[in-house]
């Protein structure tokens, strides 16, 4: 049976989505070449000891990819996985991204991994914000003083432990599983699919390149996840 045919006889279908998914609507990946920031890497940036290190330095580069999410809008692959959520009865979309714009594209059950980039922490009392401004090279702080960092999970931090639990319980029961766009080398995000797979489910990569998922999956498509989701997945947008 084809995907479209699988997707139709389902009860519960699960998508994880990474950088690669928002590329077509103008967001660097990480490992792209594109990623790179001035001469960084994310993997540079994107932890606590470079933000206690030097929070200025992070603040500009999420700035920065704050901007580009900002001009940003959802491609036809976020859009088709939203109308793929209409037509499932149980559906999940697990997202590594932080950049807003499955919700824009319409999806509404949403499990953010990696925490949201519209979102800010106090690095003391945990509070939180939600803005949507430019910080003009300014620190933003909290009320009570303290510094604000991103709302984000970074390098050698825990994910939020319930969004996690949810997302591998929902890859274990899936009986149709997509991975787009992401390169599968993060953890824990990347044995998403190879849990589904164990468990029973038809996994299906859509992936410019070949990963390390690629030989274990019922389909792999090396293709740009816009161009081709609304036709696999057999959906109008
Ligand atoms: P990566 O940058 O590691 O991988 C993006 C993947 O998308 C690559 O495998 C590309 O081949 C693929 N790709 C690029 N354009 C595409 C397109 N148009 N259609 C389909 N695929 C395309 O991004 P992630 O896998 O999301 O963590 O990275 C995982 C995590 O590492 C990120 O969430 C981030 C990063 O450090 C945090 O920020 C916490």
């Amino acid at each position: 049976m084809d995907l479209k045919g699988r997707i139709k006889n389902a009860e519960r279908v699960a998508v994880l989505t990474g950088a690669g998914i928002s590329a077509e609507s103008g967001i660097p990946t990480f490992r792209g070449a594109d990623g790179l920031w001035k001469q960084f890497r994310a993997e540079e940036l994107a932890t606590p000891q470079a933000f206690q290190r030097d929070p200025k330095l992070v603040w500009e580069w999420y700035d920065w990819r704050r901007q580009k999410c900002a001009q940003a809008v959802p491609n036809p692959g976020h859009l088709a996985l939203a109308e793929l959520e209409r037509i499932a009865p149980h559906f999940t979309l697990i997202t590594q991204n932080v950049d807003g714009l499955h919700a824009l594209a319409g999806s509404k059950h949403i499990l953010e991994l990696h925490g949201n980039i519209w979102r800010m922490r106090c690095v003391a009392c945990e509070a939180m914000q939600e803005s949507r401004e430019p910080l003009g090279g300014e620190l933003p702080h909290c009320d009570c003083g303290a510094l604000m960092r991103p709302d984000i999970v970074w390098f050698g931090e825990a994910l939020p432990q319930q969004v996690l639990s949810e997302a591998f319980s929902c890859a274990r029961s899936a009986e149709v599983f997509l991975s787009v766009g992401t390169s599968a080398w993060v953890m824990p995000a990347c044995q998403l699919p190879v849990v589904a797979k164990q468990s029973g489910a038809y996994v299906v990569e859509v992936n410019l390149e070949k990963t390390p998922i690629s030989e274990m999956v019922d389909e792999a498509h090396h293709r740009k996840a816009g161009e081709i989701l609304p036709s696999l997945l057999g959906v109008e947008i």
